[in-house]
């Protein structure tokens, strides 16, 4: 089968196409054909090298999410689940690869009026966003910044702020198109990286989801309310700075709160049951998946090359054929 391998850390063009033996299930793992693959911001991360200190080595398969036919059971697997279409996490990497292989308690299975291509870009983003947003303690009423919004997690933290009452939703994004779709999406207020951009936005906010970290984070721990709550979902502009933290300290009397969110702190039963929620809402069209471009597997470099380039709305879905 085709997979891709990430042979050297940096730039898009040490991606490959390489061809692998068809995998066999484990005991309590499923195999299944792949009919879309989600192109991750992580992805982007990992094959940059940034988290080459973290376990990733050269050489790995990127992708943690793919959507298909089941095709095969592992021991102590319910063979029922033969030919039927599911949504799988691989983990941290796997998903590049036309058969992919996931433990059986990473499978959901899709409704049928929800395409393979939606559920990818649907698929983590949401549950991260819903988690994070609940790790925050958010309550309707609540400001929210959501910074790194034009990814497919701050798109969903958006949609799902606004559906839970936020009275104000500020983003921030380098584009003016894509502050304007995420207008459409229920954000109320358009800021530019650097939080500046719109007088009319608040100046704090009583919850940050941030996707971005890198130097500027302390910009924004500044701009948490008293009792504010600053939540570190992701880190596409690299680690914060090594002070950030003095910048909390520096306002101990408003009371801020930071925190890092990670899915994997989540039991798998708990966001199997709010992924199975959300699919059923994506395929009602009560949340939108946003697919910006659908490339196939061997164009992987390429769909990387628009996410280095920042062209990117939502999520890029690979398809194997
Ligand atoms: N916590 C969890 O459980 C979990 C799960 C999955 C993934 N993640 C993490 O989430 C991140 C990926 O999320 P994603 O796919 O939604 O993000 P993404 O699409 O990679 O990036 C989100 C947005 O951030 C902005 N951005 C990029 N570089 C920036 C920079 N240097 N400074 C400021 N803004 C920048 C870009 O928007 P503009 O150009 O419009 O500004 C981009 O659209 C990764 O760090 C991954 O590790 C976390």
């Amino acid at each position: 089968m085709r997979a891709i391998a990430i042979r050297r850390f940096g730039d898009p063009d040490g991606m490959e196409v390489i061809d692998l033996p068809a995998p066999a299930p484990e005991p309590g793992q499923v195999v299944l054909d792949t009919e879309a693959i989600g192109v991750g911001g992580v992805d982007a991360v990992i094959r940059r090298g940034t988290l080459a200190g973290y376990g990733f080595t050269e050489g790995l398969i990127p992708g943690s999410e793919v959507a298909g036919v089941v095709t095969a059971v592992g021991d102590g697997v319910d063979a029922s689940w033969v030919g039927r279409r599911v949504w799988a996490f691989t983990g941290t990497g796997g998903g590049y690869v036309e058969q992919a292989v996931a433990r059986v308690e990473d499978i959901v299975a899709l409704p049928d009026d929800l395409t393979s291509i939606n559920a990818v870009t649907a698929g983590s983003s949401a549950t991260v966003a819903h988690f994070a947003l609940a790790h925050a303690r958010f309550a309707p009423g609540e400001s929210v910044l959501v910074r790194g919004a034009a990814g497919s997690i701050g798109i969903a933290t958006v949609e799902l702020a606004a559906r839970g009452g936020a009275s104000t939703i500020a983003v921030t994004t380098s584009s003016s198109e894509r502050g304007r779709r995420l207008l459409d999406l229920g954000a109320t207020h358009v800021l530019d990286r650097s939080g500046a951009g719109d007088p009319s936005a608040p100046e704090s906010f009583d919850v940050i989801i941030d996707i971005v970290a890198g130097d500027d984070l302390p910009v924004f721990i500044d701009r948490l309310a008293p009792n504010g709550r600053l939540i570190l979902v992701g880190l596409v502009a690299g680690p914060p700075p090594a002070d950030f933290g003095i910048r909390l300290m520096n306002s101990f009397q408003q009371s801020r709160s930071f925190s890092v969110f990670s899915l994997d702190s989540v039991t798998v039963a708990e966001r199997d049951r709010v992924r199975a929620a959300q699919f059923a809402a994506t395929a009602r069209g009560d949340l939108h998946a946003v697919v910006h471009d659908v490339l196939p597997l061997e164009k992987a470099a390429e769909a990387h090359r628009q996410m280095d380039d920042g062209t990117v709305f939502g999520r890029i879905v690979l398809t194997p054929n």
